[in-house]
């Protein structure tokens, strides 16, 4: 069995985020989203992976993935020269696929399950022809939409659906063998210009092909939007943070709850209550971080509170009463200015969102 990732596409959704950055290397308790991915089909036993890039992201991708090692695993890169849909970018893999079953998973969705159970039982049971992941979600018209039988199998599916037949969405984990390939040849590009893999999905059903469900019983995170992303940095934390120091905290400073410090962080005369995660070579002076906060590499926080925030590497806050709720992204440098009244002075990106706080 082997892997294919997709984390090509436009990456427009976490605008200003994206606009620098890959949306599947956006940092959920400072992993990114990706790394989730990997785990989750190393710990099923698939090591052979194949990672779809756009020329966009390509760079940035395989920087941080490596070769796979550090997960044990073989990564093998797949540029897709347009993001022209997700049947289209597994018929670019198909030379590096073969003809073997393979897990399609796309690289921007965290979900709390692990894979292992049904990866096992599609390899098991030969009769399938493919195997899909759904979950209830109150919006089905914002996702692909799948019509079920009592037996436990697909009987159609529409993607984005105006009135759709039932609130089952495609979670983005997919099982396949090689007619797969066969059903892509003979679909057609959908009205928003893509080869949905919905549509080859139903050819393999209308061609007499049994594709099975598992039922999304966990939390499934789509990290498209900010309020997505912090809600998938809670979730993050308060299921599977553990606790560890390995930075330095004085003995002014105060830690409760889970809080995971990385190394060369200094800790000084604060307050951290956990759920927290801060990274490597971090400094924190006379702040407090409140729960469900990540801090990244390299950040700053002196004389400020931050709480229920993302907080992306190397950015610094100094002398901020209080900042909640908020993504904040690289290298961003976050202080007071001179003293006019009812004054802000900015230096922001395009499609940032700002909100002041009236007293
Ligand atoms: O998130 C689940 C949904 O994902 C499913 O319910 C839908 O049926 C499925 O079509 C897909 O919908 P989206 O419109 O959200 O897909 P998106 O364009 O965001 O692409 C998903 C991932 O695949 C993302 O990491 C980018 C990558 N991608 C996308 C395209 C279109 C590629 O690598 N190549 C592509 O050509």
């Amino acid at each position: 069995m082997k892997a294919l990732v997709l984390a090509g596409g436009a990456g427009t959704r976490l605008r200003p985020l994206t606009h620098t950055g890959a949306k599947q290397l956006v940092p959920v308790a400072n992993r990114p989203v990706l790394f989730y991915v990997v785990d989750n089909l190393v710990d099923a036993g698939v090591v052979d992976i194949g990672v779809i890039v756009s020329p966009e992201s390509s760079a940035e991708i395989t920087r941080a993935l490596g070769d796979g090692s550090a997960f044990g695993a073989n990564f093998s890169y797949i540029l897709q020269e347009k993001p022209a849909g997700l049947a289209h970018a597994v018929a670019t893999a198909r030379t590096y696929l073969g003809d073997d079953d393979f897990v399609m998973y796309l690289g921007d969705n965290l979900v709390g399950m692990k894979i292992r159970e049904m990866v096992e039982s599609f390899a098991r049971d030969a009769s399938l022809a493919g195997s899909v992941m759904l979950k209830e979600v109150p919006n089905p018209s914002a996702f692909g939409v799948a019509e079920t039988d009592e037996k436990g199998e697909v009987v159609g599916l529409v993607e984005k659906p105006k009135e759709p037949k039932s609130n089952l969405a495609l979670v983005g984990i997919y099982l396949f063998r090689k007619s797969i390939f066969d059903a892509i040849a003979r679909i057609q590009p959908s009205a928003r210009g893509e080869l949905e893999i919905t549509d080859a999905i139903n050819r393999l059903i209308l061609d007499g092909g049994r594709v099975r469900f598992t039922h999304l019983d966990k939390w499934w995170l789509d990290t498209g939007k900010k309020d997505d992303l912090l809600l998938a940095n809670d979730t993050v934390l308060d299921d599977w943070l553990v606790s560890g120091v390995e930075g330095e905290v004085d003995a002014a400073s105060v830690c409760t709850g889970r809080v995971r410090i990385g190394k060369g962080t200094r800790i000084e005369r604060s307050v951290i209550r956990g759920p927290v995660i801060i990274g490597e070579n971090a400094h924190i002076c006379d702040a407090r971080i409140e729960p469900f906060t990540a801090i990244g590499d390299g950040v700053t926080v002196v004389r400020s509170t931050v709480a229920h925030s993302v907080v992306m590497e190397k950015t610094s806050i100094v002398d901020i009463e209080r900042v909640a709720d908020s993504l904040i992204g690289k290298r961003v440098v976050l202080r007071q200015g001179s003293p006019r009244h009812h004054t802000l002075s900015l230096m922001i990106g395009d499609d940032c969102v700002v909100e002041l706080s009236k007293e």
